[in-house]
C-alpha cells in the first residue's frame, strides 16, 4: 500500500497531510505531520494538485477555504470532531445583541457555518496570543469551554465569556487517572493538552496544543512524561524520543474519527478521487475572513 501511495502522489501531484494524531503508519507516508495550526499554513502554501487531509472535517474544509484552488480529498468523509458543532447560530447571536462591543473568537475546531459569525478563528497554540492581541475588551470563545478558560486564566484583563462546547476524548481524562500515573511514575512530567478539563489542567507542567507537547518533550532534559491528549502523538514522540518514556491517562484518550484515517483509506481517495471537501463560494469567502485574520495575527 506504501509503494502504491508514493506512486499515486508522484502521478497525480498530491500531498498527503497528518494530524499527530491520526494512525502510526499514516503519519509515516504522509509529506507533511503537524498541528492544526501548521496544517491549515501548509494547506495554504502548498501548490499540489490534491491534498489528502488525513484529519477531521473542519481541517479538510479550512484547507479548501483557504485554497480553494485545490482538490481537497478526505480518507473518511465521516470523520468530524464533535465539538465542532457545540454552539448554535442563536446563542452567538443572543451574545452579540447583549455586548455591544464583544468579539467571536472561534476556535478552529469548528464548522465553517460557525467560522461564518466568527471574527477571528485560532487554534490551541496561538489562542492566547491572538485574544491578547485583539481591540475588544469581550470575546465570546467558542466553541471549548476548557480552551477558553485556559485562555481567560491567562489574559485576565479581558472578559471572556464561554460557550458550553467540549471535546469528549479531552473530557474523559480524569485528575483521578492522571494521578494515578503519577503514583506510578513519580518522576514524570505532565504535559497536557488545554482541551482538558481544569482539574487536568492544575496538575500539568505544560500545557499546549499537541505541536507545543511535542517540542517540549524534545527539548526537555526530563526523561519521563504523562501525555494528557490523543494518543496518536505517540508515534512523533516515541520517533524524535527514542530514549524517553511517555505515558497516557489510561484508557487512552483516542480519538475514533481520527482513527478513520487508515492507509487503506489514502490509498482509495488517491485512487478514485472521492470523497472530495465542497464549500460552497459564499460560505467559504466569509469563513475565510476569521482564518485569514489569524494567519494575519498569529504571525
Ligand atoms: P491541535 O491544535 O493541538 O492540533 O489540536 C487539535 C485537536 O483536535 C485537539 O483535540
Ligand atoms: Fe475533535 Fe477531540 Fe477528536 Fe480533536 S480529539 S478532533 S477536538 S473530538
Amino acid at each position: 500500500m506504501k509503494r502504491k501511495i508514493e506512486q499515486l502522489k508522484r502521478e497525480k501531484n498530491a500531498i498527503v497531510l497528518a494530524h499527530y494524531y491520526a494512525p502510526a503508519e499514516v503519519q509515516a507516508i504522509a509529506d507533511y505531520v503537524g498541528d492544526s495550526f501548521y496544517l491549515a499554513k501548509v494547506a495554504k502554501q502548498c501548490d499540489a494538485d490534491i491534498i489528502v487531509f488525513c484529519g477531521v472535517r473542519f481541517m479538510g474544509e479550512s484547507a479548501k477555504i483557504l485554497n480553494p484552488d485545490k482538490k481537497v480529498l478526505m480518507p473518511d468523509l465521516t470523520a468530524d470532531c464533535p465539538m465542532a458543532h457545540m454552539v448554535t447560530d442563536g446563542v452567538i447571536e443572543e451574545i452579540r445583541a447583549r455586548y455591544e462591543d464583544v468579539a467571536v473568537v472561534c476556535y478552529i475546531n469548528s464548522t465553517a457555518e460557525l467560522k461564518c459569525q466568527s471574527d477571528v478563528c485560532v487554534t490551541s497554540s496561538n489562542a492566547v496570543k491572538i485574544v491578547k492581541a485583539l481591540p475588544n475588551k469581550t470575546v465570546f470563545f467558542i466553541p471549548d469551554r476548557n480552551l477558553g478558560s485556559f485562555v481567560a486564566q491567562k489574559v485576565p484583563e479581558k472578559q471572556i465569556i464561554l460557550n458550553d462546547g467540549c471535546c469528549p476524548i479531552h473530557a474523559a481524562v480524569t485528575r483521578e487517572q492522571v494521578l494515578s500515573e503519577k503514583e506510578k511514575h513519580p518522576h514524570a512530567k505532565v504535559l497536557a493538552h488545554p482541551e482538558c478539563e481544569a482539574e487536568v489542567l492544575s496538575l500539568a507542567d505544560v500545557i499546549g496544543s499537541t505541536a507545543e507537547i511535542l517540542a517540549f518533550a524534545k527539548a526537555s532534559d526530563e526523561q519521563e512524561f504523562i501525555v494528557c491528549t490523543e494518543d496518536g502523538v505517540d508515534y512523533a514522540l516515541n520517533a524524535n524520543n527514542p530514549d524517553k518514556r511517555f505515558y497516557y491517562p489510561n484508557p487512552h484518550p483516542c480519538c475514533a474519527d481520527m482513527k478513520l484515517n487508515t492507509l487503506a483509506a489514502v490509498l482509495s481517495v488517491l485512487q478514485n478521487e472521492d470523497n472530495e471537501i465542497v464549500v460552497d463560494e459564499a460560505t467559504r469567502r466569509r469563513a475565510l475572513i476569521p482564518l485569514e485574520k489569524m494567519l494575519e495575527l498569529a504571525k
